[in-house]
Formats: structure tokens, C-alpha cells, sequence
């Protein structure tokens, strides 16, 4: 008789459900809807992500009918991510768990993303993770028992909300970190050199609103030149390289004080490709091993949830389904 877990993910505006078997973390069910309704706006609407997640998630859930007398439990994203978004996926986790009878788990996305890193393997010991997605830039420490220390944070921005604010400035879509990407492969010349944030060796933080306004300031001379067209891609690559060379340059730090036999990268923007070309080169010189979630997996997902659902189901680590789980801004990692 096969043990499965059926997992939500609806954090932000991806609403997703996965059902894995917790023994042999195969997946056998796995669909996401993205809300590209989102696009025009340039940025998530919460009231219609909402929304459309209420449309979505019961669409997909109809689909796993055949393994719902299978389900031994429910994992669910309960922190952090957009208020009302959570609160679609939550609704629907513990009405499951009640019609079923079965345990409910309450899941940090960021460890979910963490996951998507062993999704049908065992969970590594005492490695590093850089965390870019669009809400998130971290440098975190992974310690025996799946323990997690925040080693560095953004003070503002994140790396790929960076991105997302560039693309909108250059009148690209969104999200805007594939847009950007694919623009600075037009590269024609190094016009652009933009400042490196926060370059003092002493302060492990991130920073990338400096970045930002560096290119607003480009893009307005441009304007003002009438050569916007022809610099847009030099622009594009010119923040690209700062921003990852940003990332780059902490890494660099925290590699300098000790040593990891791995380094993870996980996120909806750990797909850079710049970026996985930076990471690669450290982590060939710092004799580490890269790791990368599948491509697929790398953006909000439900399978990363399931996966991370699997070790807390392990260890009985269920929820009240009366329990107020929903925390948006949840900050549970401890600080080094
Ligand atoms: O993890 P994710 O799917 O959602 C959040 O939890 O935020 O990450 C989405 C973010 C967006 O900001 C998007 O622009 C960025 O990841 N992103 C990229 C790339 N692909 C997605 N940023 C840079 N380069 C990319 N290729
Ligand atoms: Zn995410």
C-alpha cells in the first residue's frame, strides 16, 4: 500500500498542487497554473491573484481524484508570500485535511525552494544556499538536522525584483528577469559601467536599489539623447553584470571565512544564466559542489513543497487545522 502526500503551493501568483510518495519521493502528479494575468500591470495584484488561484487551484486538484484514497496527509505553503494568495491554498488544505482525515503540514516556502534541490533524493548536511527569487536574496547555512541560519539578507530589493523594476524602466514585460537576459545577449559594447553596491569587505548584506537608480539615471540621458533604442541592451547587460557580480562578491566573504562542501542555488532566478556561469566559476576555484534544481523546479512549484512536506511528515510534525497558520512576513530563520 503506497503512503502519498498531496502538497499546495499558492504563495504569490503561481498556484500549484504535487503528489508525491512520501518512501520513494516519486512524483506522480504534478501541475501548475501561472497567472500571466498579471502581466500588464507589471507587478502582482493581490485581489486578482486572489482570485484567480480560487479559480485555478480547484481545477487542478479535480485532476488528482484517482490518488485522493491514497493520501496519508497534506502539505501546505503557510509562509511567506502575499496574504490572500496563501489563504487560497490554506482554505483548501485544511478542508482536505478534514474531508479526509488525514494530517496537515504547514510548510516556509524558502525551505520549500531549499527542497527543490533534493526532490527525489536525500536531504544533504551543512552545506550553503543562495536563495534569489523575486521576493528573496539570501545567503543561508543548511546544518545537520536541516537547520537553517540567515547569513545575509537584502536590505531592500531583491535580486530578481531588481530585475523585474529594469525590465518595467526599459519598457520591457514581466516578470522581467528572462526579458533582461535575453536583451543583454544584443550587447554591442561596454558603454555602461555601473558601481558595485556595497563593497566593504565587513558588511555581509545585500543591496540593489543603488543599481536601480543607476540605470534610471542612464536610461534619462538616454531619453534626453534620443539614443534609448539603440542602448537598451548595453544598459540591460551593464545591470545584469553589476547585479550579479554583487552576489558574487558576498559569496566571496562568507567562502573566505569557512569553507562548504556544497553550494545550492535555488529560486525563480537561480535560471540566469550569467549568474550559473559566476556561481560554477566559485565554485570550481572553492573545490565545492554546485548544486541546481531542475530548471522546471526552480520557480514556485508544488513539488518543492511536497518534498519538503515528505521530511515533516517523517517527523510528525503536523498543524491544527483550527490553528491560525498564515504568516506572510514570517522571518524564521535565525541570524548568524
Ligand atoms: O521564485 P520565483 O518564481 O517567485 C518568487 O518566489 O518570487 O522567482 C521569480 C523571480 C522574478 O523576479 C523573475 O524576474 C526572476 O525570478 N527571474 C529571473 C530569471 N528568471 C526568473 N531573474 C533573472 N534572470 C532570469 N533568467
Ligand atoms: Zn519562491
Amino acid at each position: 500500500m503506497r503512503e502519498l502526500l498531496l502538497a499546495i503551493e499558492s504563495s504569490c501568483d503561481d498556484s500549484s498542487i504535487a503528489v508525491i510518495d512520501v518512501n520513494t519521493y516519486e512524483c506522480l502528479f504534478y501541475e501548475k497554473i501561472s497567472q500571466d494575468e498579471h502581466n500588464e500591470f507589471g507587478g502582482v495584484v493581490p485581489e486578482l491573484a486572489s482570485r484567480l488561484h480560487t479559480e485555478a487551484l480547484p481545477k487542478i486538484l479535480a485532476k488528482t481524484k484517482p490518488f485522493l484514497n491514497e493520501l496519508k496527509a497534506i502539505a501546505v505553503t503557510n509562509e511567506p508570500g502575499l496574504s490572500v494568495s496563501l489563504q487560497s491554498g490554506v482554505a483548501m488544505a485544511k478542508a482536505l485535511s478534514v474531508a479526509l482525515n488525514i494530517p496537515l503540514i504547514a510548510i516556509n516556502h524558502l525551505k520549500g525552494h531549499i527542497c527543490s534541490l533534493f526532490l527525489d533524493k536525500e536531504i544533504m548536511n551543512d552545506f550553503l544556499v543562495l536563495l534569489v527569487s523575486g521576493g528573496h536574496t539570501m545567503i543561508l547555512e543548511i546544518t545537520k538536522e536541516y537547520d537553517i541560519n540567515l547569513i545575509a539578507t537584502t536590505s531592500d530589493d531583491s535580486f530578481g525584483e531588481s530585475f523585474d523594476k529594469v525590465a518595467k524602466m526599459l519598457g520591457l514585460g514581466y516578470p522581467g528577469g528572462v526579458f533582461i537576459e535575453e536583451l543583454a545577449k544584443n550587447e554591442s559594447n561596454n558603454t555602461y559601467e555601473f558601481s558595485l553596491p556595497i563593497p566593504s569587505k565587513s558588511r555581509l548584506e545585500y543591496s540593489f536599489s543603488g543599481i536601480k537608480n543607476q540605470v534610471r539615471l542612464a536610461i534619462n540621458d538616454c531619453i534626453a539623447n534620443n539614443t534609448l533604442d539603440t542602448q537598451k541592451a548595453n544598459i540591460a547587460a551593464a545591470f545584469q553584470r553589476i547585479a550579479c557580480k554583487h552576489i558574487i562578491n558576498k559569496l566571496n566573504i562568507v567562502l573566505h571565512n569557512k569553507n562548504y562542501k556544497a553550494l545550492g542555488v535555488v529560486g525563480g532566478a537561480s535560471a540566469n544564466l550569467l549568474l550559473r556561469s559566476k556561481l560554477d566559476e566559485i565554485c570550481k576555484k572553492n573545490n565545492m559542489q554546485l548544486l541546481l534544481a531542475p530548471l522546471k523546479y526552480c520557480s514556485d512549484n508544488a513539488l518543492m513543497i511536497a518534498r519538503a512536506g515528505v521530511i515533516a511528515y517523517k517527523n510528525k510534525d503536523f498543524v491544527n487545522i483550527s490553528d491560525d497558520i498564515i504568516n506572510p512576513k514570517s522571518k524564521n530563520f535565525k541570524r548568524l
